[in-house]
Parts: structure tokens; sequence; C-alpha cells
């Protein structure tokens, strides 16, 4: 049986003493969970953050990283460095980076394979945009998203890699995809993997959904056959609303 694995990702939020309040806050009421916990904090708080988590079941994750190890790369911060603080997550491929910082399917695959390489898990963002959903096209984008940012990645390294399946049109909008469609287009990112690394390592990956998560849905789309937990925006940046999604079987 795979386990369930719920991550926040903060954006740009939270300030230092923000982040500090928030674990303080928010540790004592997950601590029990079986759940796997994981912040993707800002850069600026990722320091403070590891080391209110110490300790505690909360892993902490950054939201984004350069693929080269080092160089002049002005303002980016490399895998190698998010390692050396004792990051252990990373989110990839997020649609706001595809959106507006020019990601694509090329830069996010040398980013998990950077990732990879210094023992950082990516947590692999794809997802459609509404269009894209209307014109009956979400299986072909999703999966050849899912293709791209695979490619030469081995079957070993598949199983450190947790995907996310994030509609676009989801996102901080407060829709929500129905608990069947995330489902089915997740079973089409399995069926995708199993056609590249097999049906056992497809039934082992992590798969996430993400888009308008909130306590009151929680439940019904993390009990879903194929859907892993999920990548929370807005409603993780509340301690109490989020250890709610985290506890959404208690
Ligand atoms: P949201 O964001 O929960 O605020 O919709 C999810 C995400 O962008 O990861």
């Amino acid at each position: 049986m795979r386990k369930k694995v719920i991550a926040g990702n903060w954006k740009m939020n939270m300030l230092p003493n923000e982040a500090i309040d928030f674990i303080t806050e928010f540790a004592p009421l997950v601590k029990d969970t079986k759940h796997e916990v994981i912040l993707c904090v800002p850069y600026t708080d990722l320091f403070y953050a590891l080391l209110h988590a110490q300790g505690t079941n909360i892993k902490i994750g950054a939201q984004n990283m350069h693929w080269e190890e080092k160089g002049a790369y002005t303002g980016e911060i490399s895998a190698q460095m998010l390692k050396s603080i004792g990051v252990e997550y990373v989110i990839i491929g997020h649609s706001e980076r595809r959106q507006y910082f020019a990601e694509t399917d090329e830069t996010v695959n040398k980013k998990i394979k950077s990732a990879l390489a210094n023992n950082l898990k990516p947590i692999v963002c794809v997802g459609e945009t509404l269009e894209q959903r209307e014109q009956g096209v979400t299986e072909k984008i999703i999966t050849t998203q899912v293709e791209k940012a695979l490619e030469g990645i081995s079957a070993e390294s598949l199983a450190q890699i947790i995907i996310a399946y994030e509609p676009i049109w989801a996102i901080g909008t407060g829709k929500t995809a129905t608990k069947e469609d995330a489902n089915d287009t997740i079973k089409q990112i399995r069926k995708k993997i199993a056609e590249i690394y097999g049906q056992n390592e497809a039934e082992r990956v992590i798969i996430q959904y993400g888009g308008s998560v909130k306590s009151s849905n929680a439940k019904e789309l993390f009990e879903m056959s194929d859907i892993d937990g999920g990548l929370v925006g807005g409603a993780s940046l509340k301690p109490e609303e989020f250890s709610k999604i985290v506890k959404f079987d208690e």
C-alpha cells in the first residue's frame, strides 16, 4: 500500500518569524500522524524552518532550484546548496513557474536529474489548463509532461520522485477537480509510468492531487484509489487548517 504524502506549498508567503510561529503551532498538531508531512517554504525561510522542524516529523522542502551545480547564474540556488543545509524535497515544474518564469519540460527534466544527483526528492508538478481540459486533450498533455519530465531517469530513481497532478484551473481558484476526475487523470499518469517502467513501479509511485485542497474536501479526494495525498497552497498557510488536511482520516 502506498503511503499518503501531504505537502504544503507556501509560495511567496511567510517571513521567517511567521514560519517559526507556524511550525511551533503546527508540529504538535500533526505529531502522531502516520502520513508524511512536508512544508515547501521560500528560500529565506529554509534555514529557520529546518531548525524549528528538528525533532519533529515535518520534512522541509524548497519550491524551485537551478539544474547547474554552481556558476555564473545570478540569483539562482542549486540542488547542492539546498542539500547542504538539510533540505529533503524540492518542488519542480510548478505551473506558476511554467507560466511566469519560462519553465519548460526540458528545464524540468534537467532539474529533476540534478535534484536526484544531490539526493533531493523532487515533487514534480504537471497539469492542464482549462482550455486544454475543455478541448478534451488533458490525457495527452499530462502524459506528455510526465514522459518528458522523466526522460532518462532510471526506475531506481523513480522511487525518489513524487508527482503532483495540479490542474491549472483549480490552483488558487477555489475550484477543485471532482474526486473522480482527479482520480481518473492520476490513473492515466500511472498508466503512462507503467508503459515506461513497468506495472510494479507504477503501483509504487506517489501521485498527489493539488488545486484548492482544503480541510473540507481533503478526505474525499485522498480516499480515492489513486490519489496519494496532496500538494496544498493557500490552505497550508494556516496551522490549524493545514493540520486538519494532514489528519483527513482521523
Ligand atoms: P492552492 O495551490 O491549494 O492554493 O490551489 C496549490 C498549488 O499551487 O500547489
